[in-house]
């Protein structure tokens, strides 16, 4: 078929050994992500095995002018790997392997489809951590992962898929290969253009290769559950927790994320529901850290911020209380729910909020909205339910309106549209909200030297001028 496509037939016959498909389920398939918002409708699917198979594709694609759409596992819940206009789906499934290990710098070199779970798996066989970590670990890819500068759950103790990126190699949109940071720890020789792709969405470059970071694994931890009676004790018991133990995670859900876990199979943790829930994760090497841990949790009980707590006694139950938070997307999907993905300041949390509350209270009376996140790092999950009875585009619609407020509550407070889902296709009209028109037009023009016939993953982050 491909073959006989006139426009991919130069493609086809300068590579004959890249896949090419145009076959329907796999334009379905590699067209769209988890937002199901789009009808996915690329020209085609091509398969690359190697760097020089992805520089051909963006040789012929600049010649031809032909728009790419660069595709990890399609986990993104922003649209941005979604092709709905005639573009070519760069898959990066078939690159995706573990190219080396650097015992001395104790790092790993990976290709861009390597799966997340893969890559902590590699380097768990050399007695070492991966630290980026989130639910979709076994269907992600690092490609993806750096394309939105992935967060997760223990970003609160590891920091984003940004800090561990050592090297990448990058495609860029007339098919240059650029080989950026090499692996160095320092590197003071100006504009470190690896940090400008981590993050880009897939609009600046197409990562081939990368490099990335391994670390000690830590010691021992346990996971403790709280029920909290409400909103302003959150960050209450966020702060005793960080004072007096070593966090890995803080994470938070409220009673109907938790309802919907539950009636998708989880157990329920305590006998009596709570407004919110919180989930700590902590060192706990030994008997003294433990100790530590339940004194905690009685002064949180002393105050009042706390009415209910578990701690874990061992892995299988850590990995139990765990399902309780990480259950929650899956939980939530067939609901097609509208996800927010903000963050702000620790310090404005509360009152933030309280806002936010109030706006869905007001605008969405009769709707599920579900709570939870990565609040120990600022970032809430605001999940909005569509009524069954409900129609997509009146249901987007009314969601939309209430993202312009939240977009400009977050203006009035410097927080930020997207804290790690990206904005994509899906929060693009309020980019404008967290961004300024002068850094915007400096994105545009980034994008103009790296992507001069704007090809790449185009009309993501922003519409082309
Ligand atoms: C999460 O924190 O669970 C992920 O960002 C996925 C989601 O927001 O649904
Ligand atoms: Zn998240």
């Amino acid at each position: 078929m491909p073959k006989t496509d006139p426009v991919l037939a130069d493609l086809v016959t300068g590579q004959p050994q890249l896949a090419v498909t145009t076959d329907p389920g796999d334009l379905e398939h590699y067209g769209r992500d988890w937002t199901r918002r789009w009808r996915p409708a690329p020209l085609a699917v091509a398969l690359p095995t190697d760097v020089a198979q992805v520089q051909a594709i963006a040789r012929w694609a600049f010649e031809r002018r032909i728009a790419l759409v660069p595709s990890g596992g399609r986990t993104g819940l922003s649209g941005g790997a979604v092709a709905a206009h005639g573009e070519v789906v760069v898959s990066f499934e078939r690159m995706n392997r573990v190219l080396g290990f650097d015992a001395a710098d104790r790092t790993l070199t990976v290709q861009p489809g390597l799966p997340l779970e893969r890559l902590q798996q590699a380097a768990a066989e050399h007695g070492l951590l991966y630290p980026v970590d989130f639910a979709a670990r076994g269907s992600c890819t690092i490609g993806g992962n750096i394309a939105t500068n992935a967060g997760g759950i223990r970003v609160i103790r590891y920091g984003n898929t940004r800090e561990w990126i050592a090297g990448l190699k990058v495609v860029t949109g007339t098919g240059e290969l650029l080989d950026l940071n090499r692996g160095l720890i320092k590197n003071s020789s100006g504009y470190d253009l690896r940090h400008l792709m981590i993050g880009s969405e897939g609009t600046l470059g197409l990562v081939v290769e990368a490099r990335v970071r391994l670390t000690e694994p830590p010691p021992a931890s346990s996971v403790m559950l709280f029920a909290l009676p409400a909103m302003d004790a959150l960050m209450r018991v966020f702060d005793a927790c960080r004072r007096q133990l070593t966090l890995s995670a803080f994470e938070f859900f409220n009673d109907r994320a938790l309802h919907h876990v539950v009636a998708h199979g989880a157990q329920a943790p305590f006998a009596q529901g709570a407004p919110f829930y919180v989930i700590v994760e902590f060192d706990a090497a030994d008997e003294a850290e433990q100790a530590l841990a339940l004194n905690v949790f009685e002064q949180c009980l002393d105050n009042g911020w706390v009415v209910d707590g578990v701690m874990s006694q061992s892995a299988a139950q850590a990995a139990a209380l765990w399902r309780l938070r990480e259950g929650i997307t899956e939980s939530l999907a067939p609901y097609r729910p509208y996800k927010n993905d903000i963050s702000v300041q620790i310090g404005a949390i509360p009152a933030f909020m309280h806002g936010m509350q109030a706006i869905f209270a007001r605008e969405y009376p009769d709707f599920d909205v579900v709570w939870f996140g990565h609040i120990g790092d600022g970032n809430l999950h605001i999940n909005v339910l569509k009524p069954a009875a409900l129609a997509d585009e009146a249901f987007i619609a009314q969601c939309e309106h209430v993202t312009r407020l939240l977009s400009d509550a977050l203006a009035a407070c410097g927080g930020s549209i997207s804290a790690e889902h990206g904005i994509g296709l899906v929060k693009k009209h309020y980019l404008a909200g967290t961004r300024s028109a002068a850094e915007i037009a400096i994105m545009r023009g980034i994008k103009r030297v790296l992507d001069p016939a704007g090809l790449l993953n185009p009309g993501k982050l922003f519409d082309e001028p």
